[in-house]
């Protein structure tokens, strides 16, 4: 199977999740990312039985919207059932690092509402040790510097990602050579750092359930 079956495969089972565990009529968070897409297009044929959903990124909105589902702002919402998103890296406690897209931010605060948090990902994204993948930090602009030199004192290699700037007018620095034995730690660590908005680690508060795209089918790991 290729990486996009694969992505596709678990949008699939994460519609039928969703299906099955949030209430008729609900509210439900999705992410951003290419297998958060496959989800988009996955939930489209059940939208009469939600609301709508709350979008993690102004892609994420456009997508769902094209889709002709409802986009609610989340301060008019109290109560998401599930979230359902992608990540960048897994690991076997289900804490992961997120943003490769930089969405991060929107993406941490709907998952900060949301009851259970559901990670697709195809089999690639499991690993024993995240920080292979460069950990993405939205920085506020005049504190890049400021910022760089701290994520340096904590052993990485920060740098700006080039031209890009993040749906809340950011900067994103994606930091190379962490080896991540602490994820929560280095989570609450990174974003005491003046000029953090917020860093990629999910740690505080990870995934509750991921379906992980594999040759040998989709598993549901919780
Ligand atoms: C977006 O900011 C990210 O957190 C994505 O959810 C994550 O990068 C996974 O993206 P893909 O599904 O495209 O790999």
């Amino acid at each position: 199977m290729t990486q996009d079956e694969l992505k596709q495969a678990v949008a699939q089972a994460a519609a039928d999740y969703v299906a099955k565990h949030a209430p008729a009529g609900s509210i439900i968070g999705v992410g951003t990312g290419s297998t958060a897409n496959f989800f988009i297009d996955a939930l489209a044929p059940l939208k009469t039985q939600y609301r709508g959903a709350v979008a993690s990124s102004e892609a994420t909105k456009k997508r769902l919207e094209g889709h002709g589902i409802t986009v609610f702002d989340l301060n008019e919402v109290e109560h998401i059932p599930v979230y359902v998103d992608g990540a960048d890296e897994i690991d076997a406690g289900l804490n992961m690092i997120k943003g490769g897209g930089g969405a991060l931010t929107r993406e941490k605060i709907v998952a900060a509402v949301a009851t259970t948090f559901v990670c697709i990902a195809d089999g690639s994204k499991l690993v024993d040790t995240m920080g292979k993948f460069p950990l993405p930090v939205e920085v506020i602009p005049m504190a890049r510097a400021h910022v760089a030199r701290e994520l340096v004192k904590l052993g990485g290699r920060p740098q700006e990602r080039a031209g890009f700037i993040t749906d809340n007018g950011n900067l994103i620095l994606d930091v190379h050579g962490l080896s991540i034995t602490d994820p929560k730690g280095l989570e609450a660590q990174i974003n005491q750092i003046t000029g953090v908005l917020t860093n990629g680690l999910f740690a505080v508060r990870p995934a509750n359930v991921l379906l992980l795209g594999t040759s040998e089918g989709v598993k549901t790991i919780l």
